[in-house]
């Protein structure tokens, strides 16, 4: 089984090939100096960028592959949940090539390319497993069983957790995405120079926007000049402080859902799992807590085509596909 996945649902374009279940190709052209200038994600921006990549980006996804168009067996494409005009470019795209090479279209939901993006190389996690999706766009916290069966144990009531890397790494003057930014400044710094507050809800639903709020007044507080001096000399320490705060409350909803549903296997997905400290600290909770964690490799963590094409594969093996009339769901969430 050939499968072409494709993915436009934010600022990267990508397509990948699958075969068999193993990468055959994986390309992503990311837009992130396009939107640097403007501190985050300009749809307008992102739709005309995807159109002008999506056709040579799937030429070398099928090219690094070796592979002809003529011989896929589907096209999967990711429909929902993203930006509009930035989903539709990969839609139509998809719906037109399936529909010309006679191969079944599969519409997939980003969260669930992120939630299975596991299987993509060993070590796969089995089911059941708890999964953390820690993205710019999402936070959620999800009980993954056989099936697509999966139930939301908890997500994001505001920011999403790269979302408050990339608001706070702008207040700190860094540039966009600042999430990896921030971890590598964290690294030299002083977790414990700044106590920024840790949002924790009764449930397993985050909130992030009052740690970026108090991010704000912190330095708001300072005159100017004194605020250039406190960032230039303890950015380090404010990055690390900023970078506990979020990891503790991820961690702790980690470690609390893993003993209320006896999870033995957990996963953490997303481009913030490509985080130092948050994989450590995953780690340290797994092995005081006796659970295994699951961190699949960087390229299949941030935004890509080759878990769409995964999920893609495994709702084909279910027997779903969808029409050529599939319409792009900005607000798509797992059911
Ligand atoms: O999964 P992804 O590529 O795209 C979305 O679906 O959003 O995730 C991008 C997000 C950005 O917010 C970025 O700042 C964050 O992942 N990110 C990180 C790190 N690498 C990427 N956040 C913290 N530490 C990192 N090392
Ligand atoms: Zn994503």
């Amino acid at each position: 089984m050939r499968i072409l996945g494709i993915e436009s649902s934010c600022d990267d374009t990508a397509a990948a090939v699958l075969e068999g279940g193993t990468v055959r190709s994986n390309i992503i052209s990311s837009q992130h100096d396009l939107h640097d200038e403007y501190g985050g994600v300009v749809p307008e921006l992102a739709s005309r960028d995807h159109q002008r990549l999506i056709v040579p980006v799937v030429q070398k996804a099928l090219s690094d592959a070796e592979v002809r168009a003529d011989t896929l067996d589907a096209v999967a494409v990711t429909y929902g949940p993203g930006l509009p005009g930035s989903l539709l470019v990969g839609v139509s795209f998809a719906k037109a090539f399936a529909r010309g090479l006679d191969v079944p279209l599969i519409g997939v939901n980003h969260l669930e390319g992120h939630l299975y993006s596991g299987d993509l190389a060993p070590p796969v996690p089995p089911r059941p497993y708890l999964c953390l999706i820690v993205s710019g766009g999402h936070t959620e916290l999800v009980h993954v069983g056989d099936h697509f069966s999966h139930s939301v144990l908890g997500r994001t009531r505001d920011d999403a957790a790269g979302e408050a890397f990339d608001k706070i790494a702008q207040l700190f003057g860094l540039g966009y995405p600042g999430g990896p930014e921030i971890d590598q400044y964290a690294a030299d710094g002083d977790s414990t120079f700044h106590d920024f507050p840790r949002t924790q809800l009764e449930d397993f639903d985050f909130s992030f926007s009052g740690l970026k709020t108090s991010v704000l007044y912190y330095l708001r507080d300072f005159s100017d000049d004194e605020r250039e001096r406190v960032l230039d000399t303890h950015r380090d320490d404010l990055c690390a402080s900023v970078q506990a705060a979020i990891v503790d409350v991820l961690v702790d909803a980690v470690r609390r859902a893993a003993d209320e549903t006896e999870a033995e296997h957990v996963a953490v997905v997303g481009g913030v799992a490509a985080n130092r400290e948050l994989r450590h600290r995953v780690d340290a909770a797994g092995e005081e807590d006796g659970f295994e964690v699951y961190v699949p490799a960087r390229s299949y963590c941030m935004d890509n085509a080759a878990m769409i094409a995964k999920a893609g594969e495994l709702h084909l093996a279910a027997g779903d596909e969808h029409p050529s009339t599939l319409d792009v769901t900005p607000q798509l969430k797992l059911g």
